[in-house]
């Protein structure tokens, strides 16, 4: 959030915070030191020689409880160039497929085994197309004793010998393990808990109702000043209570707990706001960071920890993040923590390593025009000059939204649930020459979750009257009991229409619910409807028109081949989005099941 740091000074100053200012991504001091190496950067891993087995596992969510009988696995296996290991058959070989893997699933200390199991490779491993095609695995969670700390468990892989030749000798030397954790929590009587759903990047949140479950969970609300609204001693409630009332059920309050505003987080608990806490200009005071989250840990509304405030713009030194984060989950192990990102590639690996959750922090409206407005190279006056390797429209959300995939592939982890800050426009002073209209702010929440964002971060509240508006509106959209379930639990589908690439188009099915949004970067203009031929999915009824004024109708466009979607008129940057009914229940992608 470097870009408006002044704004933050206020707040800072009570907390004694010392701001380091922004190197840029390794690039403002490039004049001043020709050979200053950036560094840092993720690439394309080199090839391996042998096409390998790439298998990698996960608990189906980041922490389960102890009052949860039924554990769960996930198994990601792929043919990979990258990563994995040698096995029989794996290059493409006309006679053999590669041979199955049978594999157990054992906690590492006591040996005991979890789950066995095999694996049909021609299947998995060879048709793994998408980034998360898993394999589940369930098993009795009973066999974890509750702990504070996370248990090692050990998926040990031999080839099985389904194919006729080869040798068990020499099969068997084929066998490899890989290693993953398991959080199994002692079950909590006070405050809420925050999951992670390692199938869909989501989020689950359970409040501290007694016997509540945990429910899907899509944060979209504000960061939110101490100046002028939350330090405010006065009418502090009577804020809070305002943005309340525009539907807006969540923020980041950028005000650590202290004396003065413990009655804060009281007030956001009553309305039952969820929040994220503020810890970045704490997390490396480790008495600072014990004494706060101490104090937050078994609140209402919390949902995560803001622990590190763009560590890469700062140029922030990597492994007190780290020390930071393992004491956090020592002490709270039952809330996620978030880094948000200004770089595009800047020791990405090493600033997120710390964090469950990564938000993207791309402010592109007038990026472009910054340097040229300041004259500047990102010195301490102006701090940040806008956004890392921007081309200054909306369309840098998606960009870096999927650079942050790709870095996640190259380096072969398992992808942590992103956020998107969005850039809206601050009364007062703004460092940035332009701000977004209105049909950009929508647009840029709307790309942010087309691209899987699983949260929505508005920067900085208060905001004007337009923008609150417009922000009110959409937020109440994605609160909608369905558009939550469907965000949280699954990830979107991109589709691209042939003669309109320059539509944005993501849809995600859910228990028969298509959920269909748009949004049209085109410039080329076209008149008539627009038919979307997404494949295998017939919508039967549209259910609700959840934003934009298109007109909408489904019919079948040719005999037999099904209803399908039209659309007439896409305004210039506009979003719509739309819920409908699909046919038929026994469609594979809608049978997978997402309990
Ligand atoms: C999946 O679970 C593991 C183990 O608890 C956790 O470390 C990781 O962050 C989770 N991944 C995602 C995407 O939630
Ligand atoms: C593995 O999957 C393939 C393709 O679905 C199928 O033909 C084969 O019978 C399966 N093998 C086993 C051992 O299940
Ligand atoms: C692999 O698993 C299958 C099915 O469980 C079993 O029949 C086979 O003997 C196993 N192979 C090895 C090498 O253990
Ligand atoms: C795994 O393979 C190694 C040789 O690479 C062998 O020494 C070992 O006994 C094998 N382990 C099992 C459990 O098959
Ligand atoms: C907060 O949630 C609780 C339990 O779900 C409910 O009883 C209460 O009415 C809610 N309060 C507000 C202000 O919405
Ligand atoms: C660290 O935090 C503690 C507790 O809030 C505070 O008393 C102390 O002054 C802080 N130390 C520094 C160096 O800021
Ligand atoms: C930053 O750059 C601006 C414009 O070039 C200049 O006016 C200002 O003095 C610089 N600040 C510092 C601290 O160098
Ligand atoms: C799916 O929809 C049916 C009918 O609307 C409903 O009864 C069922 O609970 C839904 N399942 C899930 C997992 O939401
Ligand atoms: C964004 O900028 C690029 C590069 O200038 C341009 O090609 C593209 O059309 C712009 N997109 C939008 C939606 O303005
Ligand atoms: C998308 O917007 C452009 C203007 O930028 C417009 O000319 C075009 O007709 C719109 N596309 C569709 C499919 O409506
Ligand atoms: C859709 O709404 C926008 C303003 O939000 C307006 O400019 C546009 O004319 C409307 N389009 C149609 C087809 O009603």
């Amino acid at each position: 959030m470097a870009i408006f740091v002044l704004f933050l000074l206020p707040c800072s100053a009570q907390t004694g915070e010392h701001i380091d200012w922004p190197r840029w991504c390794g690039k403002a001091y490039l004049p001043p030191y020709p050979d200053f190496n950036p560094g840092g950067q993720v690439v394309e891993p080199p090839k391996l020689q042998h096409l390998s087995l790439n298998l990698r596992f996960k608990p189906r969510y980041n922490i389960f409880l102890a009052d949860e009988s039924e554990g769960e696995f996930f198994i990601h296996a792929e043919a990979s160039r990258y990563y994995g290991f040698p096995w029989p058959y794996m290059e493409k070989d006309d006679d053999y497929w590669p041979s199955d893997v049978n594999f157990t699933i054992t906690n590492t200390a006591t040996g005991e085994v979890l789950i066995r199991n095999m694996l049909n490779s021609s299947r998995t491993v060879l048709k793994a197309a998408s980034d998360r095609p898993v394999y589940r695995y369930k098993f009795d969670l009973g066999k974890f004793k509750p702990s504070f700390a996370p248990y090692e468990v050990t998926l040990h892989a031999t080839p099985s010998f389904q194919n006729k030749h080869g040798s068990p000798s020499w099969l068997i030397e084929h066998n490899f393990s890989v290693k993953s954790e398991i959080y199994v929590l002692p079950s909590k009587a006070k405050g809420s808990i925050t999951r992670i759903d390692n199938l869909s990047g989501g989020l689950l949140f359970r409040n501290s109702t007694p016997g509540s479950k945990f429910e899907p969970f899509f944060p979209y609300g504000f960061y939110a000043r101490c100046e002028g609204f939350l330090c405010d001693k006065e009418n502090y409630a009577a804020n809070i209570k305002a943005y309340h009332s525009l539907k807006l059920k969540s923020m980041v309050p950028m005000m650590p707990a202290s004396e003065t505003s413990g009655h804060l987080y009281g007030t956001l608990d009553s309305l039952n706001m969820t929040y994220m806490y503020d810890l970045r200009q704490s997390y490396k005071n480790h008495s600072a960071v014990r004494e706060q989250v101490e104090a937050i840990k078994d609140s209402d509304g919390l949902y995560a920890y803001w622990t590190f405030d763009q560590p890469d713009g700062h140029s922030a030194t990597h492994v007190p993040m780290w020390t930071a984060s393992s004491l956090i989950k020592k002490i709270d192990p039952y809330h996620p923590i978030a880094v948000s990102l200004s770089c595009d590639n800047y020791y990405f690996e090493e600033y997120t390593k710390a964090a469950d959750i990564i938000v993207a922090d791309v402010h592109p409206i007038g990026a472009s025009m910054s340097a040229s407005k300041w004259h500047t190279n990102c010195n301490t006056t102006y701090g940040n000059c806008g956004c890392d390797n921007c081309i200054g429209n909306v369309t840098d959300i998606p960009t870096r939204l999927g650079h942050i995939a790709q870095f996640e592939r190259w380096l072969n982890h398992w992808p942590k649930p992103k956020m998107q800050s969005v850039q809206a426009r601050p009364g007062g002073e703004n460092h940035l020459p332009a701000s977004p209209s209105a049909d950009e702010v929508i647009a840029m929440s709307a790309l942010a979750i087309n691209h899987g964002a699983k949260g929505i971060l508005p920067w900085a509240w208060p905001v004007d009257d337009e923008i609150t508006a417009l922000h009110s509106k959409f937020a109440a959209v994605m609160n909608k009991g369905i558009v939550k379930e469907i965000l949280s639990k699954t990830t979107p589908k991109r589709f691209q229409l042939k003669k309109h690439k320059l539509l944005d188009v993501s849809y995600w099915l859910f228990n028969r619910t298509l959920m269909l949004s748009v949004v049209n970067l085109s410039k080329d203009s076209y008149v008539g409807p627009l038919k979307f031929d997404v494949p295998h999915i017939e919508p039967i009824s549209i259910q609700h028109v959840l934003w934009g004024n298109a007109s909408w109708d489904h019919r079948e466009v040719e005999l037999g081949y099904g209803m399908k979607l039209r659309a007439f008129t896409l305004d210039p940057m506009s979003t719509n989005i739309l819920v409908s009914m699909v046919c038929c229940e026994n469609y594979p992608s809608l049978s997978e099941d997402f309990d």
